[in-house]
């Protein structure tokens, strides 16, 4: 048996696969909220991926991944059942604090639909009631509704083009969910920045407690390279320190996006290289 085996894989869309990774001591360290750093081979880059769910029985770990760039579409076409990853460091950051919330929004749109996962199964089982929201594009895109059925309370989903569940963004779901619940006091937001700060905005004006999971550019994943420098309020923070769970109502995500798109043009040349 070789160190981080891959142990199942499963293909969720043309973009979006899923790896379940042999590495029992980090199936027992991880705890909701937190994240690894991967290397696909020796000379591969260091990618962030937020843990998806652990399985402390099975010793495993499990990612979600969608192939956006370079080294992720290369692990889709790498990353078969009996292969192994290079490096995986981890279970990194803090762990998200579940508290005793009454009444929580687990909000989860497109691949952030996977790392809002383990928080909503971790609130129902502190007692919350959870109503889990849940955001894609269109049908063929939707994964782990089942998952998110059997650990929520109740479950709203929709899409944009209205092909399952309710038609709209995230944000038409959380008004649907406020509109039926007066007594929300905590919502978890995890997607796109874009979609985040639009979680956020709508929470404010009830001033509901917003947690939000940034996830910036990475190197070291240690505090040391300032590369995952994040705005929150007054005060500038390490996400993979400090973070990632940050209280969306002070991130930055104008900032956090416009740091985002720092390196595109290397990227797409990066991209460009390895397909060549
Ligand atoms: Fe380098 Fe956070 S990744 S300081």
């Amino acid at each position: 048996m070789s160190q981080f085996e891959i142990v199942s894989r499963e293909d969720f869309s043309e973009v979006t696969y899923l790896l379940e990774v042999r590495h029992p001591q980090m199936a027992r360290a991880a705890r909701p909220g937190q994240f690894v750093i991967v290397m696909l081979n020796e000379h591969g880059e260091r990618i962030p991926l937020t843990i998806a769910d652990f399985d402390r029985h099975r010793g495993t770990i499990t990612l979600v991944i969608q192939a956006v760039g370079k080294t992720t579409k290369q692990m889709q076409q790498e990353c078969r059942v009996g292969t192994s990853l290079f490096g995986l460091v981890g279970p990194m950051g803090i762990p998200t604090h579940i508290g005793k919330p009454k009444k929580v929004l687990c909000v989860g749109g497109g691949l952030g639909v996977a790392p809002v996962f383990p928080q909503a199964r971790a609130l129902k089982e502190a007692g919350a009631y959870v109503i889990g929201i849940l955001g894609f594009r269109s049908k063929d895109l939707i994964f782990w509704e089942d998952k998110f059925r059997a650990a929520c309370d109740e479950l709203i989903l929709c899409t944009n083009d209205g092909s399952a569940g309710m038609k709209g963004l995230i944000t038409d779901g959380i008004a649907v969910a406020l509109a039926g619940h007066a007594d929300v006091d905590e919502c978890v937001a995890i997607g796109p920045p874009v979609m985040m700060k639009a979680c956020a905005d709508a929470t404010r004006a009830r001033r509901i407690k917003t947690m939000v999971s940034v996830n910036p550019i990475m190197v070291d994943g240690t505090g040391m390279c300032g590369g995952c420098r994040v705005k929150v309020g007054d005060d500038v923070k390490f996400a993979c320190v400090d973070g990632p769970d940050f209280d969306g109502h002070l991130v930055d995500f104008d900032d956090l996006m416009t740091r985002l798109r720092r390196f595109t043009p290397e990227e797409k040349r990066a991209e460009q290289r390895w397909s060549d």
